[in-house]
């Protein structure tokens, strides 16, 4: 047994009266890969945020690291001990260079009083090399790919501008919304942090990815340990169990199909749509029919959910069940009976202060124009949609700012649903959604359309498509290059099929 570079012990956090974190403690050896796991609002981020020393916990817990006492409540004690952390939102400036957000957090080194560039880009240049990363200092964040842009985070976060050496790095859902291939390059890169010595602790609700690169896993269930085991031998279906205490069941592929009267129908038509990326789809969904869109990282699939809803300058023409619509907002898109949920759950989506309940009825208040007539009925609506999504806490007057990251996308996706719009467009819904949630994700998106709600769902997690979509359209450079139907929308074939811009059929057509 190595001994541990980092131990907690003992340690609780309250929020008011929600119990966030009792009695946790955690041991990380140096040079390993540590998962840290659990439903929605178990406590994972909070455990984090007391490493970081961002929130204090509760008296009588402590933290040590190599063997000496780190005081609690100190975002600076944390820091001068070594632990590093890459939060989900990255915290990276996107109008900066590369090498002015490295300087954002290390400091500007300077010479005589003036920012000394040349020593920011030396130290920059060493960091990215140790970690093996190509990339140009000079570049705009803006302009860099997602996982560019965790690489650059994790290599900021390492950086030790005589700050002493990083010893524990901890990553907070850092794949949440990167395609597969991006993921094996982080993954390559969290891997080569490890094998320098740094012990790592890594949050995330992908299984596979817990599974493939973890050594040690550490399952928090409502704010408790319930279980720190090694990887060695464990599965999905054990890991499943570890997070959510019971057997999660795996509904079979069951792709919705076309409600019968109406297959005839098209509900929403977009041709010739452009915009970034985006240059000339077309595509048409009936009623009740769910649509993927697959794509890699910079294919469009990014932002198409985005422009059908007008969100990012709509060139083309988009006619709902006949009609022309014009959208310039996502706010027109919803007068027209087209709800986007996006991924970015801070962007707008809700509004912080305001309760769980108000949330998700303030569409359906918009939407009815009856105040305070509907009041009662709209509340026991939200409360209806509390339990059918597992939205934790499961009280509708708790405000959306104090919920956890995964709770906060559940009501931004049932704000949506409960008006019950004729087009319901999803951009990466499942992004930072436990396992057993997810599930009812699913099953609330099946019903809608089995209401004959027409559904679009653009995402990174091919799981989505798989298990919802009953047909997927895959982009390439901005453009359609194939469709997958019915049996065909499965893991392999959509992975082949986004990286090569043919179906297989096509490619053993090929060999003939
Ligand atoms: N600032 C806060 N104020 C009030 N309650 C909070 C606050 N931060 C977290 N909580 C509550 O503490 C509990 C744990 O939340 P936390 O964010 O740690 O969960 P998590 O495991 O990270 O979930 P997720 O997987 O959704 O990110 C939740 O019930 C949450 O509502
Ligand atoms: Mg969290």
């Amino acid at each position: 047994m190595i001994a541990p570079v980092l131990s907690l012990r003992e340690i609780s956090k309250s929020f008011g009266l929600q119990r966030a974190l009792i009695g946790v403690n955690l041991d990380l050896a140096p040079g390993r890969i540590h998962a840290l796991v659990g439903e929605n609002g178990s406590g994972k981020s909070t455990l984090i945020k007391v490493l970081s020393g961002y929130h204090r916990p509760t008296p009588g817990g402590s933290m040590e690291v190599e063997g000496k006492t780190v005081p609690l409540g100190s975002p600076t004690e944390s820091r001068r001990h070594g632990l590093r952390f890459v939060h989900q939102n990255l915290g990276l400036v996107e109008e900066f260079s590369v090498l002015e957000n490295f300087g954002l957090t290390d400091g500007f080194p300077t010479r005589r009083g003036v920012i000394d560039w040349g020593g920011l880009r030396l130290s920059a240049t060493t960091l990215l090399k140790k970690l093996d990363i190509k990339l140009n200092l000079n570049r705009h964040v803006s302009e860099l790919t997602a996982v560019e842009r965790s690489s650059i985070a994790i290599a900021r976060a390492l950086g030790a501008s005589g700050d002493g050496t990083a010893r524990v790095l901890v990553l907070d859902e850092p794949t949440a919304a990167l395609p597969v291939d991006d993921v094996e390059r982080l993954h390559g890169l969290v891997r080569g942090v490890a094998g320098q010595g740094v012990a790592v602790l890594y949050v995330s609700h992908r299984l596979d990815e817990v599974l493939e690169l973890s050594d040690h896993v550490t399952a928090l269930r409502d704010g408790r340990v319930v279980a720190s085991v090694t990887a060695t031998g464990l599965d999905r279906e054990k890991l499943v169990r570890l997070i959510v205490g019971s057997d999660v069941k795996n509904e079979p592929h069951a792709p919705p199909q076309p409600v019968a009267a109406h297959r005839e129908r098209t509900r929403i038509q977009a041709s010739r749509v452009s915009a970034g990326t985006i240059s000339g789809i077309s595509l048409e969904v009936g009623p009740g029919e769910i649509v993927g869109i697959a794509g890699l990282d910079g294919s469009g699939r990014e932002s198409i959910a985005r422009t059908l809803c007008g969100a990012s300058g709509q060139v083309g023409e988009l006619r709902i069940d006949g009609e022309r619509v014009f959208m310039k907002s996502p706010r027109d898109a919803a007068r027209a009976g087209v709800a986007l949920v996006l991924a970015n759950r801070d962007l707008g989506a809700a509004v912080g202060q305001f309760s769980v309940g108000e949330n998700i009825s303030h569409v359906l208040y918009a939407s009815t124009h009856s105040l305070s007539a509907h009041h009662r009925g709209e509340y026991e609506r939200a409360r209806d949609w509390i339990d059918r999504l597992s939205i934790r806490p499961r009280r509708e007057g708790v405000a959306y700012a104090a919920l956890s990251g995964g709770n906060k996308q559940k009501v931004i996706f049932a704000k949506w649903l409960a008006i019950k719009p004729k087009v319901l467009v999803l951009d990466d819904p499942t992004s930072g959604v436990d396992v057993g949630a997810r599930g009812l994700m699913y099953a609330q998106t099946r019903a809608a359309a089995a209401d004959g709600i027409s559904v679009i769902i653009a995402s990174s997690d091919t799981e989505d498509l798989v298990r919802m979509c009953s047909r997927v359209l895959v982009l390439v450079d901005g453009q359609v290059a194939c469709e997958l139907n019915g049996s065909d929308v499965t893991e392999e074939k959509l992975a082949y099929a986004m990286s090569s811009g043919r179906t297989n059929s096509g490619m053993e057509q090929d060999h003939v």
